[in-house]
């Protein structure tokens, strides 16, 4: 048995200085110009849900969604986020499709997380990605907010979503009773 466990460790070691030989000596693609194979971000996300389920604290956002901090974190999506992710207008982002792996829209397709899982995605970054650390540019108030606002886009009460078609020309997304992308609110002026 002893041996079994030496004899697995030690392949596991050769598989190791094995792949960072592959690499150093440049057989490993570092383009970013195409689109990651499937079994990679399978992979990359398999790994990823799991590192922040054993990571990220389990906290309730501690700003409450009142009309006032949905705008708020349009606002600061706007200023900082859509330029990846993608615009109020609901165009995708060509920078944010650059990216190897490319950024998620998260207005044509919003994230459907637990805020503390978004909250720790935007607060720390993620690793060997285009998406940066946010903590040392954004207060935890801030990215609580923009964090409220990502996780209701297609769910913000009617103010919020006054102003985002004031603010872009284009009307919010709105769920359907069966939760998909339906009717929007200026529709039903
Ligand atoms: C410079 C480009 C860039 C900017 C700016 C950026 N992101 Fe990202 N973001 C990315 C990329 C690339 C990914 C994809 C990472 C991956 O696939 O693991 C990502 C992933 C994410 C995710 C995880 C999505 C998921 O499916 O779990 C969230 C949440 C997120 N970003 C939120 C934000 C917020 C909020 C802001 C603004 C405060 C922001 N990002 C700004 C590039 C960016």
């Amino acid at each position: 048995m002893r041996k079994f466990v030496l004899g697995v460790i030690f392949m596991l070691m050769v598989m190791e200085v094995g792949g960072i030989g592959f690499d150093l000596i440049g057989l490993i693609h570092k383009n970013a110009n195409t689109a990651p194979p499937q079994m990679e971000t399978h992979f990359a996300m398999s790994a990823m849900d799991n590192s922040m389920e054993r990571h990220a604290a389990r906290v309730n956002n501690p700003v409450p969604p009142t009309d006032e901090n949905l705008i708020e974190g349009l606002k600061i999506y706007t200023t900082n986020c859509a330029q990846c992710h993608g615009g109020l207008d609901r165009q995708t982002s060509v920078l944010g499709k650059s990216f190897y792996p490319p950024a998620p829209s998260l207005i044509l397709y919003p994230l459907d997380d637990p805020e503390w899982h978004v909250f720790y995605a935007v607060r720390t970054g993620i690793r060997y990605t285009g998406m940066p650390a946010w903590d040392k540019t954004l207060s935890e108030n801030d990215i609580w907010k923009v964090t409220a606002f990502l996780t209701r886009v297609e769910k913000l009460p009617s103010a919020v979503q006054d102003y985002w078609q004031k603010s872009s020309g284009t009307a919010a997304p709105v769920e359907d009773a069966e939760g998909h992308e339906g009717h929007n609110h200026a529709d039903h002026k």
